[in-house]
């Protein structure tokens, strides 16, 4: 099964989203780039890759105690950036600005209980951001990353709308990869501060 941790969003920050992605498509950007559907939109923590169903209830079990090690707390989104920095863009993202470094520390904690189970520890350093597009051709990234730079208009800034997300709680998901797109699944909750 595919599965990835992550935080869920609540329905207002994804409206806030697809409208930074509107403004977004409004400003010119490549059509071939992939826009992720709002609805899909989370905070990814530790993506798994497939994972045997065997081991399924001890990653959940896992992520229920050490979620009940971590306090509820909030972030704010804030920015946008594309990775990788340079060259041709092949993600195009929303930053984090208050929250991160508590999202880093709940991370961290995903990545070692993970690799208790046999995952392999990440080696880049956690970067937490929601991805809004992905874009295949690197032709394509190149304009994507000179349109960026262009663009100064697109406001993820907090303003009038609500920007703010609680976390309280982390979510296993299974990712289906479909035709129409792809399909994710909660599979388990694990609350923090149980
Ligand atoms: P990202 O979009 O936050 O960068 C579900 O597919 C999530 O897992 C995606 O949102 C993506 O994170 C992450 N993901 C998918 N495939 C991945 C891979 N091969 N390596 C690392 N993370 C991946």
């Amino acid at each position: 099964m595919r599965s990835f941790i992550a935080v869920e969003l609540d329905d207002a920050i994804r409206r806030k989203l697809a409208d930074v992605i509107r403004q977004l498509q409004r400003h010119g950007l490549p059509q071939d780039v992939k826009w992720v559907r709002a609805g899909n939109i989370h905070l990814t923590l530790k993506f798994l890759g497939d994972v045997e169903d065997n081991l399924l209830p001890e990653i959940c079990r896992a992520l229920t105690e050490l979620a009940g090690q971590f306090d509820p707390f909030e972030f704010e989104i804030s920015g946008l950036g594309r990775f990788p920095p340079r060259g041709a863009a092949r993600v195009i993202w929303c930053g984090i600005e208050q929250g991160a470094e508590d999202l880093e520390a709940l991370a961290e904690a995903v990545d070692i209980a993970c690799n208790e189970l046999g995952f392999p520890l990440e080696n880049r350093k956690f970067s937490p951001h929601l991805t809004l597009a992905r874009i295949k051709a690197p032709r394509v990234g190149h304009e994507v990353r000179e349109a960026l730079e262009k663009i100064n208009a697109v406001t993820t800034a907090p303003g009038e709308n609500i920007a703010i997300q609680s976390v309280d709680q982390i979510t296993l998901f299974h990712s289906e990869l479909t035709r129409s797109g792809p399909v994710y699944t909660p599979m388990h909750h694990a609350p923090l501060l149980a």
